[in-house]
């Protein structure tokens, strides 16, 4: 067993792990040119074309961006006329995501939250539930996750979510990897999940490298997690 893993002995700990690294990964992104925030401050929306069409007109819509980071894509949606709420658990995205609404000046509720507690601290319903771009990986309870989803879907709306392939996840992504090897399995062995322990060096911009930090990761495959957001 990996010793990081061994360390960490239930979804609580997990979790911490997972925050911490998100709040380490803040500053990163912050600066990081994969997200150009001053770009982003400029104007436009963030969001990919494909988004806006499937989820079509949100001017005067209630929107909820789970796991919103630190509020880009949250802020694009509030652009395009919705009224946004971002919930995340890290407080260093909340609190740029905040900063960020007031310098542009853009209508927006922060609200910083372990997804699975969000209930009890947001009660309200939406007619858009948004999640996007690497969301699932970091969650130790698919079906769980997909109960506060529905929760908040209103009467009438609907819950989008953009997420890469699980597929994906099954490549060695250690740094000294050269070549594109399977190192992981697609379907879980013993579990509905598995879980991954990895030690990241790196960020995603390779310009920028950070202090070692332990994630971990559940993969699941895409039957399972269509099957768990069945509400
Ligand atoms: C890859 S990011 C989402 C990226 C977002 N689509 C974007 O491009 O800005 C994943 C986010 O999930 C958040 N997160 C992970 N587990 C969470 C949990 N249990 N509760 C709330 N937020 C969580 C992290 O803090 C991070 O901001």
């Amino acid at each position: 067993m990996d010793p990081a893993e061994d360390r960490l002995t239930g979804p609580e700990e997990y979790l911490e792990a997972n925050r911490a690294l998100w709040d380490e990964w803040t500053a990163i992104n912050e600066r990081s040119a994969f997200y150009d925030l001053e770009g982003f401050k400029q104007g436009g929306v963030r969001l990919k074309d494909f988004e806006l069409a499937e989820v079509g007109e949100v001017e005067g819509k209630d929107l909820l961006h789970l796991q919103c980071h630190f509020g880009i894509d949250t802020l694009s949606w509030a652009r395009l006329g919705a009224r946004v709420t971002g919930v995340d658990f890290s407080e260093e995205a909340i609190t740029l995501a905040r900063l960020l609404a007031d310098e542009l000046g853009l209508e927006a509720t922060f609200v910083r939250s372990n997804v699975y507690h969000a209930p009890e601290v947001l009660d309200a319903d939406f007619d858009v539930v948004y999640a996007s771009r690497g969301v699932l990986g970091w969650l130790p309870d698919v079906p769980r996750w997909a109960a506060v989803v529905a929760r908040y879907v209103r009467p009438g709306g609907f819950f989008y979510i953009h997420e890469m392939h699980p597929f994906l996840y099954v490549f060695d992504d250690r740094h000294d990897a050269t070549e594109a090897r399977v190192h992981f399995p697609y379907f879980p062995r013993e579990e509905r999940t598995e879980l991954l322990v990895r030690t990241l060096a790196r960020s995603r911009d390779r310009t920028l490298v950070h202090g070692a930090a332990t994630t971990l990761a559940f993969v699941g495959t895409v039957s399972f997690v269509i099957d768990a957001s069945r509400f």
